[in-house]
């Protein structure tokens, strides 16, 4: 956990807005974890790569991420890199990061139907860290704002959109595990309270 906060001040210096969203997905993931009933040493490793999923836009940096209007194809590239630039900055640590925290950065983007990125994995193939942290990825994208997209869903359309993309992007097994806990009333909410009074946003 050290090591991982050593990293994430790394993102806040970079990119400001890709700590603050690595935040709250990693409490978004561990909250799906939860409902999966995964064991405590396999949430400590869904928390560990949902924090750091993204940390290879560290190396991609704000000049393109921040780039407003259209990118161009080798912005694009440099973007879809960036599960690949986390996997090299964390290997260098591999006493510290396990496989799995690795595995699970480096197959954040892939889709459960091949579709994804980088490597196009498939289904199982697909580290299930790295499943749930796409779930939470997008519902975070979602709602809330991006240089590129100012249209802001509402965490009830998010989770629609989510839904309908069961079975091409998401896995359908964690999307039907998660239903029930994104439709109650509560659960927006505590989120919410959860992204005011995450310590890790108070970081410096
Ligand atoms: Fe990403």
């Amino acid at each position: 956990m050290k090591r991982a906060l050593f990293y994430l001040r790394l993102a806040k210096e970079i990119h400001y807005d890709t700590y603050l969203h690595s935040c709250r997905v990693a409490m978004l993931a561990y909250k799906i974890g939860k409902t999966i009933e995964l064991n405590s040493h396999e949430l400590e490793q869904l928390f560990l790569a949902a924090l750091l999923h993204d940390i290879g836009k560290t190396k991609v940096g704000g000049r393109i991420l921040d780039k407003p209007g259209k990118l161009e194809s080798e912005e694009w590239r440099e973007i879809r890199n960036h599960p690949l630039y986390g996997v090299e900055l964390l290997s260098h640590d591999h006493q510290l990061m396990s496989n799995d925290v690795i595995e699970g950065v480096y197959a954040h983007h892939e889709f459960f139907n091949g579709e994804g990125y980088p490597r196009g994995l498939k289904e199982e193939d697909i580290i299930v860290y790295a499943r749930m942290i796409a779930i939470a990825d997008a519902l975070d994208a979602m709602t809330t704002k991006r240089v590129y997209r100012t249209h802001q869903l509402s965490f009830e359309d998010a989770v629609q959109e989510v839904l309908r993309c069961k079975e091409t992007q998401f896995d359908p097994y964690i999307c039907q595990k998660i239903t029930g806990l994104i439709q109650d009333e509560g659960f927006e909410t505590s989120l919410l309270k959860m992204r005011k009074l995450c310590p890790l946003q108070n970081m410096n």
